[in-house]
Formats: structure tokens, sequence, C-alpha cells
């Protein structure tokens, strides 16, 4: 399994694509063990031999030390094609030409060649191995397009079915052949889809982690006691969502739960469900047949051991106006599976409808304590000046993004002392180190929430924003609708907020704002007439 750091970028053609390995095994195995069932009866004997042959390139293509990657990927293509023209020939009359016979004979000896290959690659010394890699690489290769042409023999001289039977072949079993002809053609073109690699190259564990090992604890033990899991890690911008899924991803306990079988997908980069399907097909190594994403994967995804499943900021395509209805009907699905534990991390309080999520469920995450603020900023940037760190770091509540960007800022060589001067100067502007990612700037991670799509078609959610960030301390829910009586639909507004993450209800039950949230508001927003006259109305009556 991969665990690069999130910042490293790493090359698809390395070893550490070891899941995609071992899920092309599995499929192989999964492969050879329906063949086993209908070669028996077949009339072509190089075919009843062949899953003897396949078990020993899969086996062998699971204990090479170099290529393991592309042995893997080998192994399936064999069996798959292997698989499609057993398929294709069952209950058929064959009639053996001789033609026929030196293809099926040539495609013995491939599958010869590739056994012998393997063995070779796994007898040799540590030494000889480095020196032939390259080599390995390049006979891989050949294989494949042996493979690949296979396909196109059995394919153009009459389709097989000709060939083989008598009767028709359903256009079904030729789309297989079809569909496996192309997939080992893009591969053998050594097209694979790097860009699409890193969403769901998982991040390694947070070097830099304080103040959540009882969240992480609570979330192991719910995973380990209920199978299959799900569960929802909630809260604002920034507050640390996706390193916590990250430390629960790589816990020692749940490595040995689940082994290889992780997987964790960014659903930042994605804008429709098709490319989240297409990215889990990707991540799980599922090879798709007739363009059937959704059907190939869950077929996939049912005959696997148990196994997990990170979506990470899933909010981007749950609050997107197109594309919630899709996905909401994949969450359902993927949760319907026996093997699948789920972790979603997404901004808001409230986790997505339609999936019956873990009990008790998670708290929503909140920011850390003082003291996890100060060990952060320790630790990026090394301070005496404790008194100072620790009003500078309540003046963002915690929020680890924020800490985060500041303690970059005091590695610029600023001081506790010298930002929190500039802090009052410049309040949320400060947080910015000049990059237009969310990761680079409290303005742009906030931004995010306020451009939502949710909040958009929401003004009286956006007025009820403004007026919580002008109100120092909240409003108490009790005097809601009181206080912001222009605003029709009070509760919706106050859900739109729960669901972005804008707001958060206190202890003492008050609808308030985090500092960061509430400075971007105030000075990049006016509060409204209609809004002062309200809060003016309810204070006076108070009075
Ligand atoms: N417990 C923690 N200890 C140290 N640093 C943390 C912690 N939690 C978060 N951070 C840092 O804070 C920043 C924001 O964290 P993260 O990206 O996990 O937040 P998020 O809630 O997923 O944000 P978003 O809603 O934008 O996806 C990152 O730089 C991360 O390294
Ligand atoms: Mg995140």
């Amino acid at each position: 399994m991969s665990t690069a750091t999130s910042n490293t970028i790493a090359s698809p053609s390395t070893e550490e694509t070891g899941m995609k390995r071992q899920y092309a095994l599995q499929a192989a195995r999964l492969t050879l063990t329906a063949m086993a069932n209908i070669t028996d009866g077949l009339q072509i004997p190089f075919l009843k031999a062949a899953p003897q042959t396949l078990n020993q390139i899969i086996t062998l293509a699971d204990s090479v030390k170099t290529n393991k990657d592309a042995c893997g990927q080998l192994a399936k293509q064999a069996t798959d094609l292997i698989q499609a023209i057993a398929q294709a020939s069952v209950g058929k009359t064959v009639q053996m030409d001789e033609r026929l016979q030196d293809d099926v004979e040539d495609l013995r000896k491939t599958l010869e060649s590739i056994r012998e290959y393997m063995s070779k690659m796994t007898s040799r010394k540590t030494w000889k191995r480095v020196l032939a890699s390259s080599e390995d690489t390049a006979a891989i290769a050949e294989f494949r397009n042996k493979l690949a042409h296979a396909v196109v023999v059995f394919q153009i001289k009459d389709q097989i079915s000709a060939r083989i039977s008598q009767h028709a072949v359903t256009q079904d079993i030729l789309q297989k052949v079809t569909n496996i002809h192309d997939h080992l053609t893009t591969s053998a073109a050594g097209n694979p889809p790097y860009q699409s690699e890193f969403l769901f190259t998982p991040p390694a564990y947070p070097e830099c982690f304080y103040g959540r090992d009882e969240f992480v604890a609570t979330a192991v033990d719910l995973i380990l006691t209920h199978s299959p899991a799900k569960l929802a890690i909630l809260g604002p911008g920034g507050v640390g969502k996706t390193t916590v899924a990250a430390a629960i991803f790589n816990n020692s306990s749940i490595e040995d739960k689940f082994g290889e079988h992780r997987a964790f997908v960014s659903c930042e980069p994605l804008s429709t469900t098709e490319s989240l399907l297409e990215t889990l097909c990707k991540a799980f190594d599922v090879s798709v047949q007739n363009g059937k994403l959704h059907t190939a994967l869950m077929s996939f995804l049912k005959l696997l051991p148990d196994t997990l499943l990170v979506l990470d900021n899933l909010e981007t395509l749950w609050d997107s106006d197109d594309e919630s209805d899709n996905v909401q009907t994949l969450l359902r699905n993927l949760s319907s599976l026996a093997v699948l534990t789920i972790i979603i991390t997404m901004r808001g309080i409230l986790p997505p409808k339609g999936v019956l999520w873990t009990q008790p469920a998670l708290s929503v995450l909140p920011v850390v304590s003082v003291d996890a603020a100060k060990s952060i900023y320790q630790a990026i940037s090394p301070t005496d000046d404790d008194m100072v760190l620790e009003t500078l770091l309540c003046n963002v509540d915690c929020l680890p993004l924020a800490v985060t960007l500041l303690a970059n800022l005091g590695q610029c060589g600023l001081s506790p002392k010298e930002l929190q001067d500039r802090w009052e100067k410049e309040q949320s502007k400060l947080i910015n180190l000049g990059g237009k990612k969310k990761s680079e700037s409290l303005d742009v991670s906030i931004s995010l929430s306020i451009n939502s799509p949710l909040l958009k078609h929401n003004e009286d959610a956006f007025s009820l924003l403004r007026m919580i960030s002008f109100l120092p301390a909240g409003i108490p829910v009790l005097y809601l609708s009181e206080i912001a009586s222009h605003i029709e639909s009070i509760t919706e507004a106050q859900i739109v907020l729960f669901r972005t993450g804008l707001a958060y209800l206190t202890a003492s039950k008050r609808l308030t704002v985090l500092s960061p949230i509430k400075l971007y508001i105030t000075s990049n927003y006016e509060i409204t007439a209609n809004e002062i006259i309200d809060i003016q109305k309810f204070y006076f009556d108070l009075a």
C-alpha cells in the first residue's frame, strides 16, 4: 500500500502501486475461480489446461521483487483474455481448422513464455534484479502486445463465434472481447492515467499532529467494533478533518484490519459523480466493460474482503446543484455493501442523508485546545514568547488552519509579538501566504464555504450570517426568529449555515461563528439596513 506523503509526487510506475497490484491479482484469482467451472467441459484441450498455467502466473506475479505492478497487470490481462475465449466457447461445437489450431498454439506459447519469464524473475539474485529491471519492463510490454494481438486474432477472424461454434455468439460476449482488446491496447500503448493516480494516492500519517488522540481513538474503536462502520468527520473549513482522516487511515490497528484494502480518494478536484466513479474504479483497479462504471465497481467491491474507503471533502460534490442526487445514490449504494467501511469528511455539521451512519456518531470536529494550538505553532516555528503566542492563537479561535498559517509566518522571521501587532491592523488578511490555495490562505478557505452553491441560493442564510457576525456573542437560538424577523424561513437559513460549516451552536445554545469567519464577513460584507433595524428593535424591546 502506498503511503506517499501528500506533497510527494510519486511516479506511478514505481512499486508504490502495491494496492493496485493486489487488486489486479485478486481480480485475476476471482476470474480464475469462475473459469474453473466452465473450462472442464470445453472441447479445446488448451482451454482445459490454461487455468493451471494462469494459476502459476498469478502466484509468480505475487512473488516477483521488481516490476510487481506490471506483472500483476499482465497476469490479470492474460486471465481476462482466456476467460473471454472460454466463455465464448461454452456449449459450442468446435471446428478446429488448421489456422485456429495455430492461433491457439501461439496463445499457449505466449502463456508459457510469460510463466517462464516470471519464474526467471523471481529466482534472480538481488543485484541481478537491479541490472535486469529495464530489460524486464521491455519484456513485459512485449507480452502485453502479444496478448493484445491474440485478442485481435481471435476477434478479427470472424469473431470467435464462427470459428469455434456454428451457433452465433451473443453480442454480449463479443463486446466483452472488444472491451478487453481496448483495455489491452491502451495499456500496451503505455498510456496509463497518470494524472488521476494522485487522486487516490493516500496521505501519510500527519507529521505534525496534536490534540486529536481522543477523536482518533473513538473513530478507530467504532471501526473495529462495527463492521462495516460508516463514519462522517464533519466540521468547519480548516479545522483538520482531512488530517484526522489521514491519521485514522494510517492507524496501526486499521492497517492490521484492512491491510492493503484501503483507499483514500479526494473529491476536491472532482466536479461530477462520473469522475468520482472513474477515480474509484482506478483506485480499486476495476476493469470496466461496456463503459458501465457503476455496475463494474459494485460487482467488484462485493467480492472483496473487508475494505476501507475514505471519501475526503465530499462536500465538493454533495453541495453541487447538478450532482447531489447522483452522489447520494452512489453513496447509498456503496454503504449497502457488507464489506465496505466508509469514512467521509465534509464541511458542515450535518452528515449526508441517505446513509445509516454508525451510532454513536462521531462528534463534530471542534477546534483544537489552546495547548494543542501552541504545540502546533511551536512544532513549526519554535518561540519562547508563550504569553503573546497564547493571545495570538486565541484571536483565531485555535482553528488549526489559521494556527498553521500563523506559524508559517513565524517561520518567515516574525515573532508572536510582531504577528500580534500586525493582526490588530490587518486581521484575517494577515493570514495569507500569498498563494491562491486554501492551504495557503485563510480567506481562500473561508470563501470556498461562502461561495458554496448552498449559500448562493439562499439570501436569507447569508443575511443571518451577517447578523451573527455583527453581534459579538452571536444570537441565542431561543430568540432567533425574533431577532431576525425579516427572514422568512429562519430554520432553513440556520440549516444552510450548519451545512456549510460557517456557523455552529455553543454549549449555551447561541448560534455563532468562529472568529476568523466573523472577521472575514465583517470586513468583506456590509450589514444591511433591514438587519440593523431588526437587531435594534429586539434589543430596544429588551431594554
Ligand atoms: N491536529 C492537528 N495538528 C496539527 N496540524 C493540524 C491539525 N489539524 C489540522 N492541521 C493543519 O491545519 C491545516 C488544515 O487542515 P485540514 O486540511 O485537515 O482541514 P480540513 O478540515 O480538512 O479543511 P477543509 O474543510 O478545507 O477541507 C493543515 O495545514 C493541517 O496540516
Ligand atoms: Mg479537508
